[in-house]
């Protein structure tokens, strides 16, 4: 047997695993990208990711939220080995893809797969999904046709497939259908953790709940990691254990689901959190505006990134950069997070 298929297989008892195994680390992630500015004018830097670090354990979701422009799609990019960061590191499963050779290499990629918002980007318009769900299986283990032909329909059935659409086309397909082909897809090989990318914000509302319920169901059964990023809070309620809020590529508030959505200490958190309609408004807590706009990632503001559109900030603000660090069982980025406690 292959050493590859050996490990597919020994994965499918995912319930042996230790409810605390860690399989992603990530230190330090930068991402910065020179563009040309034009002829007569110096290259500039985008700041998109600066100093991204947290540690994902098996059958946990992160979710990762921010205004558009703040850096997740970079961030997903660089968890999934599309993109090599400009500084940091990443541990998949123990290992440090910085150290791997070529080949370990690969198959770290194939342990982070990517779902993304549009389940077109990752399916072949002229291949029948049978073809295109087995195909991770063809170039991974040595599973015999009929195999991985059962496999996937295994999975299939898993996502709310049925068999006939074994031989149909991506177009056959309405868009919900085909982002939970996207899931099965990534799903194949039993990758230790899924980094998906605003997965529903394409699909209509009454689809979304579906495959949501579609994301936990499969991470029950297989003990996936999911780094789930999306602007939509309510979907971040319903699917995540924890929640990191990105600005302007920094990390400004991490914490559990529960202790973010009930007392958000860093402002920009309850700014987000405020602009979000709620079935049951508290009358306790004020509602705060959305205000300015994301400042220029080719001219970050100093001091604290959000000082310019912060009703709280103070001249220290303007100067001074907060450090991310423990305040209570989160992580703050705010000079002033107790005030908030
Ligand atoms: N390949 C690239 N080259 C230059 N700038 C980029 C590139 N990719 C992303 N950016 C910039 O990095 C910032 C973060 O982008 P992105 O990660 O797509 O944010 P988000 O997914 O949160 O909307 C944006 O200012 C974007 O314009
Ligand atoms: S450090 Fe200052 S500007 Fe930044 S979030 Fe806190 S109060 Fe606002
Ligand atoms: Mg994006």
């Amino acid at each position: 047997m292959a050493p590859s298929e050996a490990t597919v297989l020994a994965r499918s008892t995912p319930a042996e695993q230790a409810p605390e195994h860690l399989v992603l680390e990530a230190k330090g992630l930068t991402q910065h990208y020179q563009i040309s500015r034009g002829l007569f004018k110096d290259n500039a830097t985008v700041k998109a990711l600066n100093g991204v670090s947290f540690d994902l354990q098996a059958g946990r979701t992160l979710a990762v939220v921010g205004e558009s422009g703040c850096g997740k799609s970079t961030l997903a990019r660089a968890l999934t080995l599309i993109e090599q960061p400009t500084a940091g590191s990443l541990v998949i499963g123990g290992q440090d893809v910085a150290n791997a050779d070529a080949a370990r290499r690969k198959e770290l990629r194939r342990e982070v797969q990517m779902v993304f918002q549009n389940p077109y980007a990752s399916l072949n318009p002229r291949r029948k999904i049978g073809d295109q769900l087995a195909e991770p299986l063809q170039i991974n283990t040595s599973l015999s046709r009929s195999e991985r032909r059962e496999k996937v329909q295994a999975m299939m059935q898993q996502v709310g497939l049925r068999p006939e659409h074994y031989q149909r086309y991506p177009h056959m397909f309405s868009g919900g259908q085909r982002q939970r082909i996207a899931v099965a897809r990534a799903m194949m090989l039993q990758p230790k953790v899924l980094v998906a990318d605003e997965p529903t914000s394409a699909l209509d509302v009454s689809i979304q709940a579906q495959v949501l319920n579609l994301f936990m169901d499969l991470q029950q059964q297989y003990r996936t990691a999911y780094v789930f990023i999306s602007h939509n809070l309510s979907v971040v309620r319903h699917i995540a254990d924890e929640v990191m809020v990105m600005y302007l590529g920094c990390i400004v508030e991490k914490t559990s689901r529960d202790l973010l959505f009930e007392r958000p200490l860093h402002p920009y958190t309850q700014m987000l959190l405020s602009a979000t309609p709620s079935l049951h408004p508290d009358p306790s807590k004020p509602r705060i505006r959305i205000q300015g706009e994301l400042p220029n990632p080719l001219d970050p503001p100093p001091g604290c990134v959000f000082h310019r559109r912060c009703p709280y900030a103070t001249e220290k603000c303007k100067t001074e950069v907060p450090a991310l660090r423990n305040v209570e069982a989160r992580q703050v980025a705010c000079h002033y997070a107790e005030n908030f406690l």
